[in-house]
């Protein structure tokens, strides 16, 4: 069998188009530009690069975007200010937070001075406490694990009684996107460093998620033969043949096990460009919470 390679660049071309659309059309009938605060501390590099990535996204949707670079060493109190002051800007819909935040710093203190409203990452602890409450709505879904979940619907996976295998326990992704499968009412084991048989667990499910930031570690033989395998790995590996002199991978070794799944997420290009696509739609979805306020 060759998998089908789910096109996450275009899937998310399409969600985008279609915010760019949104936001297009709140500005036709007067209402306010949404806008998106985004908060990087620190100088993680990979953070860096995302939160670029986030602001051009947002610029090209026609979504403004206010970026905030803080050094390393501010204090708890004045990064909650900052994001106190972001809580009562107007013109700002949503407040991103780039994680993982410096060492020092306390992230669910941070996360929990987000407004619910503007919290367009939802990692907000009540956001992600309603995820896990059964006939709960959180306002917003994480965008990694939204957009996982976007790519199964896509692809067409019936998730409705499956067995789904989610690899890596993180609140980011690991964590939420289980959730999120539990409530489409699949059969949810969550695997991490402990889990005894690993390769065994995972061969036994119809939907594979890897999320374990571990380059190539799912196998050929992790994968049962028909699995959907979504990968949400980027995995930075040495090549020296490169000109940058490093590659991306994923957490599951692409060209083994797309000869036994039905589907598959390339690294670049599956799961990545979703994240950015969700952040999007999150952020218009604020702004039309702010103006029924
Ligand atoms: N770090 C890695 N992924 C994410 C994300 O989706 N949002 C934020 N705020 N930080 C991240």
């Amino acid at each position: 069998m060759t998998a089908k390679i789910i096109d996450g660049t275009a899937i998310a071309g399409e969600v985008r188009a279609n915010v760019a659309k949104d936001v297009a059309a709140r500005v036709d009938k007067g209402l306010p530009v949404p806008g998106l605060a985004t908060v990087l501390v620190g100088e993680n590099p990979a953070s860096q690069v995302y939160v670029r990535m986030k602001q051009k996204a947002c610029e090209k949707a026609g979504i403004k975007s206010f970026g905030y670079n803080l050094p390393a060493d501010i204090s708890q109190a004045e990064l909650e200010t900052l994001v106190s002051e972001l809580n009562a800007n107007p013109e700002i819909n949503g407040i991103l937070v780039q994680l993982p935040l410096p060492k020092g710093l306390d992230e669910e203190r941070v996360l929990n001075s987000i407004s619910l409203e503007k919290d367009v990452d939802g990692f907000h602890p009540v956001n992600i406490g309603r995820l896990a409450q059964k006939g709960r709505k959180s306002l917003f879904v994480p965008c990694t694990p939204d957009g996982v979940i976007y790519l199964l619907d896509q692809t067409g996976v019936q998730l409705q009684g499956a067995s789904a295998v989610v690899l890596g326990r993180s609140n980011i992704v690991g964590m939420p996107v289980a959730l999120l499968l539990v409530e489409r009412d699949a059969t949810v084991t969550i695997c991490h460093s402990r889990t005894k048989n690993l390769a065994e667990v995972c061969r036994s499910a119809d939907v594979l998620v890897a999320a374990v930031g571990r380059p190539e570690m799912v196998r050929r033989d992790w994968v049962k033969p028909g699995a959907v395998v979504i990968d949400v790995g980027v995995n930075r590996v040495e090549d020296a043949s490169l000109e940058k002199g490093y590659k991306l991978v994923g957490d599951v070794a692409f060209d083994e096990v797309k000869d036994v799944a039905s589907a598959i997420t390339p690294v670049p290009g599956g799961v990545g460009p979703m994240t950015i696509a969700m952040l999007l739609r999150n952020t218009v979805k604020a702004a039309d919470i702010a103006d029924r306020n």
